[in-house]
């Protein structure tokens, strides 16, 4: 399951699940409402819908209690929310449970299954540092969205893929989207 949130960077989510979606995977996707709505403002009105073409893919509204990964007996196993609100950081390390995103979050969780978020604000107050702790001591996986330079990148494409590069690297699928540091060669 890929979560998009309100977070910035709704490209993230939108490139994890492309490139998820060429594989033989089965993808379910829940966007919340300001996760819609920041992906229109960043990607283009009603761009996160063009991802229904894939037929791996489906999509689950977040007040949508009867999908089938919001029980423990049909966990996914992997919950990527990329990315990763405060908010939604929030509801998380509490357990609240309130919406699909939140719930499936927690099943994840219960379950013993992956939960990768990608947490993305500047700065961070001591609240959203907690909040990291408390849900990486769940065992969730804090992948914050943070693009590296040493690759050298030439546009904004590049430093998205590294971003989702390093994220298909944490589910161990085999991507090419940027070069490993190998160190110096010279
Ligand atoms: C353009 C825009 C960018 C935002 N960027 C962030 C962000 O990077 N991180 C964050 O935690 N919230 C960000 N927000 C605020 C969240 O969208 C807001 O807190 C929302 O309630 C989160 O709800 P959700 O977790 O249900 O998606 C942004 C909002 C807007 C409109």
């Amino acid at each position: 399951v890929v979560g998009i949130t309100g977070a910035s960077g709704s490209i993230y989510g939108f490139r994890l699940i492309e490139k998820l979606a060429n594989g033989e995977v089965r993808i379910g996707v829940v966007a919340t409402r300001a996760g819609m709505r920041v992906s229109d403002e960043e990607l283009g009105e009603g761009r996160l819908g063009e991802l229904k073409k894939f037929p791996n893919v489906s999509f689950w509204e977040n007040d949508d209690f009867e999908a089938p990964f919001m029980s423990g007996s049909n966990a996914p196993e992997a919950v990527i929310v990329a990315p990763c609100s405060m908010g939604t950081l929030s509801a998380i390390a509490h357990g609240s449970s309130g919406n699909l995103l939140e719930r499936v979050a927690d099943v994840a969780l219960k379950e013993r299954k992956r939960l990768i978020l990608m947490v993305r604000e500047t700065p961070l107050n001591l609240i959203h540092l907690e909040n990291m702790v408390k849900a990486a001591r769940a065992g969730a996986e804090m992948l914050p969205a943070m693009p590296a330079f040493y690759h050298r990148p030439a546009s904004i494409d590049d430093m998205v893929n590294f971003v989702v590069g390093k994220t298909l690297s944490l589910l161990g699928v085999e991507h090419r989207l940027f070069k490993e540091w190998k160190g110096r060669t010279d």
